[in-house]
Order: structure tokens, then C-alpha cells, then sequence
């Protein structure tokens, strides 16, 4: 007899976006069979198809990010890369940095890195019992040294759009370069560099931009430079012993990613046509009809700001069950509804150590633009099974 098929529910999107446009697909396997070759290296036809579609790629993220040099989108495996490139790549001995207390591991553990060998002094922000940052927090945390201020434009455990624009207004008064963590709103929520004064923005291919993992990369403003973070072969400058000094080779040794550069170039593209707004709605349209059930269920607590405030939330919404360990919970919503989350401190311990969750953490739901009603509607009766049993 045949296997009933288990549904599922993929409610893990700031992990990663499990369903791809098709074009995406397609893009990885045209080129892994048409093209195949290396980018910068052969003067042959399908290297130069090669080269075609890095451009492409590259061009349709400066679109996205409305960049104005193209050379300064530098293409790295992820945010990861991308932070570490701009914390060890900008920070010099002695340097302070003001970041929020809702920052990612990406960011932290190479700033604890850097502390004692570059001497590096950092002052966590606060956020409020809501995990709201109050963009004058960080104003009041300047110092005479404090050269580089770090924020996340959403955070992966509250869901929380910060108000990156005020704070990087502040930033511009006083000369201090300022990085943004885009790895949760790169592809679903509007941000632009110029209006909020980015220096350096970390993104990753994977989530919202719709592409394929290890991709992503570094946007950075042209009036900064940045030491590498790793040297090699770049195609270019070969006759030399030295890195070239031009962007974007200087940060693109080795042979890289193309697979996955062609899937994240179809991924932009497809959301260049779709539209961040649309995009958006339907992110907001599933987070609404989420948190408004949720908020009714008796023993069910919601992380960051309620459904009123939508506006100022991503796709993400954590919560805890009275008397329940989330892995449990998570593990009944897989085991017995097919739903997929992420339990526990999704790599950002200090963001769960500021709403109180640490070291328990939450159960993240987490919404993308191939969601339906229907399955937030099924998520919403699990979970009350689940709170009232
Ligand atoms: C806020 C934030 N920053 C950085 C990262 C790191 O992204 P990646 O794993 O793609 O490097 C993540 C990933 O979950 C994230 O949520």
C-alpha cells in the first residue's frame, strides 16, 4: 500500500527560504550545464557568459539597494563573511564600537575577537522589555574613539525592524561609519543606504533575496576602503605578487560560488519585478493574521511588539508556551502537525539575554512570501492544542 505523504509546514524562513521562485532553479541548472566555467579567467565563450551573469548578478543588487558603484558590491559566501570583512577589515587598534543588544553572533563573536589582539572596546544598547531600541541610547554611548556603530535591521528573535535611519542619521553628525545587518530584511523589507546613511551593509543570498546558501555579500559606501579579509587569485592583476587594490577583486580571491551567483541573480531579478511592497504585504498580511489569534491564546507569550505595531515587525514572531520547554513545543509541532520551526537561541544569545528568554530561548515562527493563510491558520490551531494540553 502506498505511504500517506506527511504534510508540512515550512514556517523557518529567517533561517532560510525553503521554496525558491522556479526561476531560480532554473538559473542554478542553466549554468551548471550551459556555462560551467569561471568568472575572470577564460577568454572563451563560456567564460565570458560566465563573466556575463556575474555582472548580471551584481547589477540587478545594485538595483535592489539602489548602490551607487556597482564595484562596491562585493560578492562573500554570507552575512557572516560579510560582517566579519567589515569589522576586521575597518577596525583598527584601539577602536570603540557601539552596537545593539539585540546583535546576531555574526556580529559579536568577531568583535570579541578582535578585543584583545586590536584592543577594541564595544557598548551594548539596551532594548526595552519589547526589545524596542531607542535610537538616542546610542547617541548617549559615543565616545571620543568610537569609530564604527553596528545594528541589525530586524531582529532575528523579536521580529523588530530598528530604527536604522535615526541612528544612522546620528552617525553621520558625528562621523562615525555605520554598519547594517540586512540578513533578515535583505529581500522583504525597504531600506535604502543613502536615506539611512549605510557604510556598510551585510546581506545574505539565502533568505529574503530568494537565492541559493552561500551566497551574499558587502555593500560599502565609496568614500571607505577595507583591508581584505583573505588574498588569493582574483583573474586579474596576475602578473602581480600583491592583491589588487581594485574593487571588487580585492575582496573576491578564489574561485567562487557561480551556481549559486546565478540562482541569487534570477532571485533579485524575480523580486525586482514583484516588487519589495508586494512582498511586504503578504509578509505583513501572515504576521498580522498570526500574532492577532496568537495574542488570544491563553499561556501563550509573544516576544516584541504586538500585532498594533506590525509596521515595525518582519516575518518573525517568538514566543514561549507556559510550562513548556520550547524544544517541546517545537518538537510537537513537527511530530504531530508536520510544522517546522526553530527553537532555542537562534545565534543571538545576547538578544534573547535582553527579552529574559536566555537560556531557555523561544520557538520562532518565521514567514515568507510563499506562505499561505492556510497554513498560518493550521500553525494557529496547533499552537492552541498545544498551550491548552
Ligand atoms: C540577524 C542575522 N544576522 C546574521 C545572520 C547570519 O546569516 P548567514 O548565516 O547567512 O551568514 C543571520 C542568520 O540567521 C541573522 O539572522
Amino acid at each position: 500500500m502506498k505511504k500517506k505523504q506527511r504534510r508540512e509546514i515550512y514556517l523557518d524562513c529567517a533561517a532560510t527560504t525553503r521554496q525558491k521562485p522556479p526561476q531560480v532553479l532554473r538559473a542554478v541548472v542553466r549554468y551548471a550545464s550551459d556555462i560551467g566555467a569561471s568568472h575572470g579567467r577564460g577568454a572563451y565563450r563560456s567564460g565570458i557568459a560566465a563573466n556575463e551573469m556575474v555582472f548580471q548578478a551584481r547589477a540587478a543588487l545594485a538595483r535592489w539597494f539602489n548602490a551607487p558603484r556597482m564595484d562596491r558590491i562585493v560578492f562573500m559566501k554570507n552575512a557572516t563573511e560579510a560582517v566579519n570583512t567589515a569589522l576586521k577589515g575597518f577596525l583598527k587598534n584601539g577602536d570603540h564600537v557601539v552596537l545593539s543588544a539585540l546583535e546576531h553572533n555574526a556580529v559579536i563573536r568577531p568583535l570579541n575577537r578582535l578585543k584583545a589582539p586590536r584592543d577594541i572596546g564595544y557598548t551594548l544598547v539596551p532594548a526595552n522589555n519589547l526589545g524596542r531600541i531607542n535610537p538616542y541610547d546610542f547617541e548617549q554611548a559615543f565616545k571620543p574613539n568610537t569609530k564604527l556603530v553596528c545594528l541589525t535591521h530586524a531582529s532575528n528573535v523579536t521580529g523588530n525592524i530598528s530604527p536604522v535611519a535615526e541612528v544612522g542619521a546620528l552617525c553621520a553628525k558625528k562621523g562615525i561609519a555605520f554598519l547594517v545587518d540586512a540578513a533578515q530584511t535583505a529581500g522583504c523589507a525597504p531600506l535604502s543606504l543613502k536615506d539611512s546613511h549605510i557604510d556598510f551593509l551585510a546581506f545574505t543570498g539565502h533568505k529574503g533575496l530568494m537565492g541559493p546558501p552561500g551566497t551574499g555579500g558587502l555593500v560599502v559606501a565609496p568614500q571607505w576602503n577595507l583591508d581584505s579579509l583573505i588574498e588569493g587569485g582574483t583573474g586579474s592583476n596576475s602578473d602581480k605578487e600583491d592583491q589588487p587594490q581594485q574593487w571588487p577583486d580585492k575582496f573576491e580571491s578564489g574561485t567562487q560560488n557561480y551556481w549559486g551567483l546565478a540562482g541569487l541573480g534570477a532571485g533579485v531579478e524575480f523580486l525586482l519585478r514583484t516588487g519589495v511592497e508586494t512582498v511586504r504585504k503578504k509578509e505583513e498580511a501572515l504576521t498580522t493574521q498570526f500574532l492577532k489569534e496568537a495574542e488570544k491564546i491563553k499561556g501563550v507569550r509573544i516576544y516584541g511588539l504586538p500585532s498594533n505595531s506590525v509596521k515595525e515587525r518582519v516575518g518573525i514572531v517568538s514566543l514561549n508556551v507556559e510550562g513548556k520547554d520550547p524544544s517541546e513545543v517545537g518538537y510537537r509541532l513537527d511530530e504531530e502537525y508536520g510544522i517546522m520551526t526553530r527553537v532555542g537561541l537562534h545565534c543571538a544569545p545576547l538578544a534573547h539575554r535582553t527579552i529574559g528568554t536566555y537560556p531557555i530561548g523561544t520557538v520562532r515562527f518565521s514567514f515568507g512570501y510563499y506562505n499561505t493563510e492556510k497554513e498560518v491558520e493550521t500553525a494557529l490551531k496547533a499552537l492552541k492544542i498545544i498551550a491548552g494540553s
